[in-house]
């Protein structure tokens, strides 16, 4: 890689996805990977396959699907992690197992009970294990920033002999600043006899609001790989962005001449995908692919930005992909000016999708008059990319009022037949989940319900994301519809569903017979 490169490590996927509220299922991992790809970044790590059996599916089909990037496993220290790591990653073109210890004193002392040499042992041990099975090895040492330096060059030095090709140094508690973190860079870089025979990582936590920062800092004393995720997340305050730390890099080339793989234009698709599957919704001033991004709302601003936008902004929408909002399609547009306008946008439907499309744009401009990109995008993700219905909605009826309770009735159907329950509840959305509870007899709490409209006027689309617990798992719920009360039934019916399709899989993989059109129980 030439010394001006610097590759982009994504993290969305496994120190993301640890993210309260951020968990994603196998199809929802497999569609991120797949714009991962279209976004150009250098390496996706998928998962931490020994955690459990969902994690290793995710990188084994992460692996199989995505042949451009390096698909990277994250493992602890030991054998069987190592072991299970390369099993997960054993079809996939590029491979690259990732392997952590910490090497900080308050680590080694509460946590793991070490002492330094026998962990500097068993770094070696596990890049000499890793690195049997694949050329391609990432040694982390976590809590790096609090770790004692002379001994993290000592470790450093110690994996790359053993065959480490990228060391990454991870600030995994958000503690450090940009002065200090390049500091510890510079030393490495000078300290450490074969620093040249691998690449310096860097992986950023937000605790303290300086992630990009402090991977930029980094940058400038040598790094060459930034660990990063779509819109932030990751543990608590979440990892360093990769929209931001790409686009800074790319606005500031003057300051930073540096080359990366990223299609800016991806990005706010990117993180619109992202954002659509776990139902975590971006903040409005969130940089580069928040809603107010772009937005110029002081007059002076406006009057600035209408003469030349160089005014006030230090980049144009159409450089991250975010769109103006203008109307698309109508209720008079065919099914080939359809298939036209989501090539534009990127996407390439079969043929059975586009029907399936077609059938839900047509409804949805019965509805309302103009259709938007966003539109479009609800229709994609919402009715398309779906996880199989043990349970479909056939008829709601909700009443509300200020005088009395709320109802709804509810019948729910599937290939065996239909039942039909109500229930009175606070609010229609409340009765017509208790109705569906009753049908299937699986009992959801609800931790978290946003509604949000994506497109504008008074028949606007509403979006509603639901997270739900069915037996001590949570599983996230989205739908769309122009009717709040439906889109809130529809939503909560797909995690249902979810919760229904992740109770068949792990039943598959027991061997056990199955079948996800789970019948409705008898009355
Ligand atoms: O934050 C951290 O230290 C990590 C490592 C496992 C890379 O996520
Ligand atoms: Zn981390």
């Amino acid at each position: 890689m030439s010394d001006d490169r610097v590759a982009i490590f994504d993290t969305t996927l496994r120190d993301g996805e640890q993210s309260p509220g951020c968990s994603m299922n196998l199809e929802e991992k497999l569609r991120m990977a797949r714009q991962l790809e279209a976004l150009g970044v250098d390496i996706i790590e998928a998962g931490f396959p020994v955690a459990s059996e969902d994690d290793f599916a995710a990188v084994r089909e992460v692996a199989r699907t995505c042949r451009t990037p390096i698909i990277a496993a994250l493992c602890r220290t030991t054998a069987i992690d190592i072991e299970r790591a390369w099993e997960a990653l054993s079809d996939a073109a590029r491979p690259r197992i990732h392997t952590f210890v910490a090497t900080s004193d308050i680590h080694l002392q509460h946590k793991l009970q070490k002492t330094r040499p026998e962990v500097l042992e068993m770094a070696r041990k596990a890049v000499r294990l890793a690195k049997s099975f694949t050329e391609d090895v990432e040694f982390s040492a976590e809590d790096a920033t609090r770790s004692d330096l002379d001994y993290l060059c000592e470790i450093i030095e110690a994996v790359i002999d053993e065959g480490a090709t990228v060391v990454n140094i991870p600030d995994t508690v958000g503690y450090t600043i940009p002065s200090e973190y390049h500091h510890i860079i510079s030393t490495l870089k000078q300290r450490v006899r074969n620093i040249e025979n691998a690449t310096i990582s860097v992986h950023c936590h937000n605790d303290l609001g300086l992630g990009v920062a402090n991977s930029l800092a980094a940058i400038s004393a040598g790094a060459r790989q930034i660990e990063c995720t779509i819109n932030g997340i990751g543990e608590r305050a979440g990892n360093a962005s990769l929209e931001e730390v790409v686009m800074a890099m790319r606005v500031r080339r003057d300051l930073m001449p540096y080359k990366n793989n990223i299609v800016t234009e991806e990005i706010y698709r990117s993180s619109q995908t992202l954002s659509n599957i776990t139902g975590v919704l971006v903040q409005p001033n969130k940089a580069i692919v928040g809603k107010n991004a772009f937005a110029h709302e002081a007059g002076i601003h406006q009057h600035g930005v209408l003469k030349n936008r160089i005014t006030y902004e230090i980049m144009t929408p159409e450089s991250v992909g975010v769109k103006t909002n203008s109307i698309v399609l109508g209720k008079h547009s065919g099914r080939h000016a359809l298939n036209k306008k989501y090539e534009e946008m990127g996407y390439q439907l079969a043929r059975p999708e586009l029907d399936k499309a077609y059938k839900l744009f047509t409804k949805l401009a019965d509805q309302k008059k103009e259709i938007f990109e966003e539109d479009l995008m609800a229709i994609l993700q919402d009715g398309i990319a779906q996880i199989p219905e043990a349970y479909k909605l056939r008829v709601l009826q909700a009443t509300a009022g200020t005088s009395k309770n709320a109802t709804a009735l509810v019948t729910l159907g599937d290939d065996l037949g239909e039942r039909t329950e109500s229930a009175v509840g606070d609010g229609p959305v409340n009765a017509a989940f208790s109705a569906i509870d009753k049908i299937t007899g699986m009992e959801g709490r609800l931790m978290d319900y946003t509604v949000r409209a994506i497109t504008q006027g008074t028949d606007a689309v509403g979006e509603v994301f639901v997270h739900v617990e069915f037996e001590n798992a949570s599983y996230t719920g989205k739908a769309a519809s122009t009717d709040i009360v439906d889109a809130s039934v529809r939503a909560y019916l797909n995690a249902l569903n979810k919760a229904v399709y992740a109770k068949a899989r792990r039943k598959s993989e027991s061997n056990e017979e199955i079948s996800i059109a789970t019948p409705l129980p008898k009355e």
